[in-house]
């Protein structure tokens, strides 16, 4: 099987977030309790990818490399490159064309968050994905600043448009793309759109055209933000905490992910506990090391719910 990199897109000018965006890098703001980007960071870590590419502005690239690093505490390997220029979510191809080399790969947005009861096994399932491209559709009440997916029964693209006017169906396209590495071609030849940008949907038509995009829906259970406005960003704080605080659990905390897919040992993630002290992340991260946390999915997808005989 291909190895599949993924890589985050960090940069982009947030110029809907002014003025707090005005000096700050929009992916380093706090979604609750940490800074977005381990939201992004956490999907790719659960869909088995331990090799990362995080592109940001030249400016913000190095806050980055300070909170992230090479990754080897995690057991995983970070790089980092910068885009000179926001000229759209396309160029995340050619920026990381070196990074990719020839494997396949995923690309995040680093402002995009996904939550939901089964989503390892989604992401793991489209991590699989040996050829052609994987996007998702979440239903929205407003598509028109999103790409919209059409698709029939069989979950097959029929159309795909960026921002359209008059949206063909309901189905915004989330900021989460897999691809063969045939994309790296695909992205190079792409000619900047009417409002001068590099689009991500292009590429998707690329693979649609050829019969090889799929679309995987996402239904009730999930929860996608896109942290883009201070509405929405408000609304993604408000979302973690209620789960977390209700739960007592956490979302996105990389040393647990990084430990259960067995890239750190225990002894490291006892040296992470120390670090974050008294915090909630660190005292979540000491009772999954005490194994205090029960795998609810253990127990759905076993047969304790057959009640048929
Ligand atoms: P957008 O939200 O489309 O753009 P933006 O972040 O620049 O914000 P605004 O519209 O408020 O000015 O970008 C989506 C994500 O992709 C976001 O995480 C920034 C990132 N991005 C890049 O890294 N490079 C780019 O060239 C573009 C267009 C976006």
């Amino acid at each position: 099987m291909k190895n599949r990199k993924g890589i985050i897109l960090a940069g982009g000018s947030a110029t809907r977030l002014y003025p707090i965006t005005l000096a700050v890098s929009k992916q380093m703001l706090p979604v609750y309790d940490k800074p977005m980007i381990y939201y992004p960071l956490s999907a790719l870590m659960m869909a088995g990818i331990r090799e990362v590419l995080i592109i940001s502005t030249p400016a913000h690239l190095p806050s980055f490399e300070s909170l992230l690093g090479d990754g080897s505490r995690l057991g995983m390997r970070f790089e980092y490159k910068v885009q000179e220029k926001p000229i759209g979510l396309a160029d995340a191809f050619r920026v990381g064309e070196e990074f990719i080399g020839e494997d396949n790969v995923a690309l995040i947005l680093g402002d995009n968050m996904i939550y939901g009861s089964r989503l390892q096994r989604l992401l793991q399932a489209a991590n699989n994905l040996q050829e052609g491209g994987l996007i998702f559709g979440y239903k929205v009440a407003d598509p028109t600043s999103y790409g919209v997916v059409e698709i029939d029964k069989n979950g097959t693209a029929l159309s795909i448009e960026e921002k359209p006017e008059k949206p063909k169906s309901s189905l915004a396209v989330p900021g989460i793309y897999f691809y063969d590495n045939e994309v790296v071609e695909i992205a190079k030849k792409i000619q900047p759109s009417d409002r001068g940008e590099l689009e991500i949907t292009d590429v998707n038509k690329a693979y649609m055209e050829k019969g090889k995009l799929k679309v995987i829906p996402l239904g009730d259970g999930f929860a996608w933000f896109d942290t883009g406005t201070a509405d929405r960003l408000s609304d993604a704080s408000d979302f973690v905490k209620a789960i977390e605080l209700r739960q007592g659990i956490q979302i996105a905390c990389l040393e647990e992910i990084a430990y259960k897919q067995g890239w750190m040992k225990r002894e490291d993630v006892e040296e992470a506990i120390k670090g974050y002290k008294k915090t909630e992340y660190g005292k979540h991260l000491k009772s999954v090391l005490d194994n205090e946390e029960l795998d609810y999915h253990e127990i759905y997808e076993g047969e304790l719910f057959d009640f048929s005989e």
